[in-house]
């Protein structure tokens, strides 16, 4: 596509035009609002319900088996404190900017368009890259529940064809597609589009199903815990960066930050939310405080049943099934990974549900195409968009292997809480007096901390992770020239 010169130095020069934040609260019409319907309660349960699934579920076991060995605890404690001091900063604006779109939108308002295109193009790293991961999970503890009653699906069509397993007769099988993580996929897409109100119902159900599950695991291992296991806590490093000792740490804490990811996506329901100014700090940081508590205990518990180096191979991924194993409750196994199975469906929902909220805002800006923000005439729901990603969505879970998916979403993540950091400490400086019913204490230290942090997690994810950001960022910038910057509404009305 030819730019002339003209137009080409006023698209640079608008480059950071930022949207003024009364134009953000009042620019959809009534009609195309969502529906006012989320209570603080729903909002914690929301975060809880994306928050809690894959990440503890299932990379914890990688987690400690390649990098952390028991130690993961402590990777979870410094995963979590990355995620409070972004979680403050998403609080902050989420009170201050209370509608659909996240950090998206939340940077159109301070950083201006282009880094709020790079954000919204990054979230799909998060939320879209973020469901397939938990979608593989979730088909291989449907595997373990099936293998467990005798039934045996072809292992190759249950895994990417970059997964191989060798079964018992020392037969390498590889895999040809993961169909149950893109059944699961198309599952949730269609409850997604027959609406959000009959999604929440269902997450609440699901919530109170999996804190169970994690409560239950942690109370009935304790007694059995192994405490052998912890003999070699820190285990030494092999002299490669990242495996074991305190590189293996901060790679871990990197990965299985993944399992934090969804506090966010609160923010993104901020315009179905009956009182945003309250319900988002409460919603945010409510939910990512039950979390860590329980994450930092569940792991304990893990690697206390188990040996770290048990959960190698395919059976990292499903590493609750090792772990039980080793308790009387070998019974329990079955139920818990039944609800296992149901709670991942929550955290598939809300992050499907927050990739369709972003490109509706992307779309209602004009950035991307109309196809993303166009509402279903009965159900309200972005029902077109969300049929798009339950399409690129299940093409990831189908072929592309649970370590790449994994870290990919969480280097997008960590990348988008950066920004959201610095956006706070710019606003602070541009908008000091604009109202927002919550604050970050002991700003700039706090934003500053969580940058660093944030930073800090994602310089210890492998050089091939850094590879993929690097290579969709630039697709999403050339999408931007040659689309977003010509249908802009923002530039046209400016
Ligand atoms: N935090 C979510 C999970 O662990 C994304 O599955």
């Amino acid at each position: 596509m030819f730019l002339d010169m003209s137009y080409f130095i006023f698209s640079m020069k608008n480059l950071f035009v930022r949207k003024p934040i009364k134009d953000i609260l009042h620019e959809h019409p009534e009609e195309v609002r969502m529906k006012r319907t989320l209570s603080s309660f729903n909002l914690v349960l929301l975060g809880i319900g994306a928050i809690i699934g894959a990440g503890l579920f299932s990379m914890t076991g990688s987690a400690a088996a390649y990098h952390a060995g028991p130690a993961v605890t402590i990777s979870f404690v410094i995963a979590a404190v990355g995620c409070a001091f972004a979680g403050l900063c998403y609080a902050e604006f989420a009170s201050m900017i209370p509608v659909a779109g996240s950090a998206y939108t939340y940077s159109y308002a301070t950083m201006g368009e282009f880094i709020a295109w790079i954000i919204g193009w990054d979230l799909v790293l998060e939320y879209a890259i973020g469901a397939a991961m938990v979608a593989i999970s979730w088909s291989r503890y449907l595997v373990k529940f099936l293998s467990n009653m005798n039934i045996h699906i072809s292992p190759e069509w249950c895994m990417s064809p970059f997964d191989s397993i060798t079964n018992a007769k020392g037969v390498t099988v590889y895999g040809i597609m993961n169909v149950p993580a893109a059944v699961v996929i198309i599952m949730v897409s269609l409850v997604l589009i027959k609406g959000t109100q009959e999604s929440v119902l269902m997450n609440s159900l699901i919530v109170a199903l999996k804190l169970s599950v994690v409560i239950l695991f942690i109370v009935l291992g304790w007694p059995y815990i192994d405490t052998s296991n912890y003999a070699e806590y820190i285990p030494e490093n092999t002299g490669t960066f990242g495996e074991y000792g305190w590189t293996g740490i901060l790679r871990a804490a990197g990965t299985i930050f993944f399992a934090y990811i969804g506090f966010d996506a609160v923010s993104t329901a901020a315009q179905e939310a009956k009182n945003p100014a309250k319900g988002m700090p409460i919603g945010i940081l409510g939910s990512l405080a039950i979390c860590t508590v329980l994450y930092i205990l569940f792991a304990h518990v893990m690697t206390g049943l188990a040996n770290y180096t048990e959960f190698k191979g395919q059976d990292g991924i499903a590493p609750v099934a090792v772990a039980i194993s080793h308790t009387p409750y070998g019974w329990l196994k079955q139920g818990i990974i039944l609800a296992i199975l149901a709670g991942y469906v929550s955290v598939i929902m809300v992050l499907l549900l927050g990739q369709s909220r972003v490109f509706f805002s992307m779309s209602k800006d004009g950035l991307l195409p109309k196809v993303f923000s166009e509402l279903h005439p009965r159900f309200r729901t972005p029902w077109k968009s969300n049929v798009i990603f339950m399409v690129f969505v299940s093409l990831f879970a189908l072929f592309v292997p649970a370590r790449v998916v994994g870290e990919m979403t969480s280097i997008g993540t960590l990348f988008a809480f950066v920004l959201v950091c610095g956006g706070v400490l710019l606003l602070r400086k541009k908008m000091p007096d604009a109202p927002r019913a919550f604050r970050v204490p002991w700003t700039p230290v706090v934003p500053i901390l969580g940058i660093c942090c944030c930073l800090g997690m994602m310089i210890f994810l492998h050089l091939d992770t850094w590879v993929r950001l690097i290579v969709w960022m630039l697709i999403g910038i050339l999408i931007y020239f040659l689309y977003g910057i010509r249908n802009s509404k923002f530039r046209q009305q400016a």
